[in-house]
C-alpha cells in the first residue's frame, strides 16, 4: 500500500503556483468571506488566508456575525465583484439556516467564482468545458494524476452525492472518460458496489464507514472525509483495515491541503481570465 502524500502534492503546487505569481504586476487577490463562528469553519478559513499568503496572493479575510442579514451578505458580494483587486470570492460554507446559500453562491459574480459552485461553472463541469471547477475533485484529479494511474474506462465508486464534492467530482471522473457509480449514505449493499471498484471516492461524512475489507485489492482509495472522532481526525474509511489498496489517502494530510492549493490555482486561473 503506498500513500498519496496530500501535503507534499499541495506543497508542490504551491511553489509552482509561487514562480507564476512573482512576476505579475498585480499579486492575484482572494476574498474569504466566514459568517459566524463554527470552530471547524475558522480553522479551514485561517488555513486558506495563510496559503495565499504562502504564494503572493493578496487576500482579505472577512467576518460577519452569524446573524447577518440576507441583503447585507449580498451587498458584501456585490461590493467584492466590483473590487478590482479581487479575483475570488469564496462564502465559507456551511451558512447559518437563515440565510439562502444558492442565493448567495448565484450573486457571486462566475468568474470570481473560484470554489466553482455557481450554476454557471457547474454547467461547464456538466458539458466538460472550460470553467472554474470546485477545488475538492479538481485536487482529487490531480492526486490521482500522481499515481500515473490511467482513468479511461475504469470503474470509479464515489460515495456521497453533495453538491461540493460528490456530484463534480462524478463528473469530472466522467469528463476522464471513467466509469462512474454514485452512491450515498442510504445506498443498499454498499459493500457490493464497491466490490469492482477500482477507484473509491469516499465523501460522507461519516467516520470509517466504509471498512477496509469492502475496498478491491489494488484500488485506489480517495478519503475526503474529514471527522472528529474520540479527538482524532478519522476520514470515512477504516484506514487500518484497507492495506490491501494499492494507493490511499491518509486523513490528515490527504486531501484537505489540496482543497487549498487547487483554491489558490483557481484564483491564479481568474485573475488570468479578468486580466
Ligand atoms: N465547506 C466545506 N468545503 C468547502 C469548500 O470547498 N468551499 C466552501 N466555500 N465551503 C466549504
Amino acid at each position: 500500500m503506498k500513500i498519496i502524500n496530500g501535503n507534499k502534492i499541495a506543497q508542490a503546487l504551491r511553489n509552482k503556483i509561487a514562480t507564476k505569481v512573482k512576476p505579475l504586476e498585480r499579486a492575484p487577490g482572494l476574498a474569504v468571506i466566514l459568517v459566524g463562528d463554527d470552530p471547524a469553519s475558522a480553522v479551514y478559513v485561517h488555513h486558506k488566508d495563510k496559503a495565499c499568503k504562502e504564494v503572493g496572493f493578496y487576500s482579505e479575510k472577512i467576518n460577519k456575525p452569524s446573524d447577518i442579514t440576507q441583503q447585507a451578505l449580498l451587498d458584501e458580494i456585490t461590493r467584492l465583484n466590483n473590487d478590482d483587486k479581487i479575483d475570488g470570492i469564496l462564502v465559507q460554507l456551511p451558512l447559518p439556516d437563515h440565510l439562502d446559500a444558492s442565493l448567495v453562491i448565484e450573486t457571486i459574480a462566475p468568474e470570481k467564482d473560484v470554489d466553482g459552485f455557481h450554476s454557471e461553472n457547474i454547467g461547464k463541469l456538466m458539458q466538460n468545458q472550460p470553467g472554474l471547477r470546485p477545488c475538492t475533485p479538481k485536487g482529487v484529479m490531480s492526486m490521482l494524476a500522481t499515481t500515473g494511474v490511467d482513468l479511461v474506462g475504469k470503474n470509479c465508486v464515489v460515495v456521497g452525492a453533495s453538491n461540493i464534492v460528490g456530484r463534480p467530482m462524478a463528473m469530472e471522473l466522467l469528463n476522464a472518460r471513467a466509469t462512474v457509480t454514485i452512491c450515498n449514505s442510504k445506498t443498499i449493499n454498499l459493500s457490493g458496489k464497491l466490490k469492482n471498484a477500482d477507484i473509491v471516492v469516499a465523501a460522507v461524512g461519516r467516520p470509517k464507514m466504509i471498512q477496509g475489507d469492502w475496498i478491491k485489492s489494488g484500488a485506489i482509495v480517495i478519503d475526503v472525509g474529514i471527522n472528529r472522532l474520540e479527538d482524532k481526525l478519522v476520514g470515512d474509511v477504516d484506514f487500518d483495515t484497507a492495506t490491501h489498496a494499492a494507493w490511499i489517502t491518509p486523513v490528515p494530510g490527504g486531501v484537505g491541503p489540496m482543497t487549498i492549493a487547487t483554491l489558490l490555482e483557481n484564483t491564479l486561473i481568474a485573475y488570468q481570465n479578468r486580466k
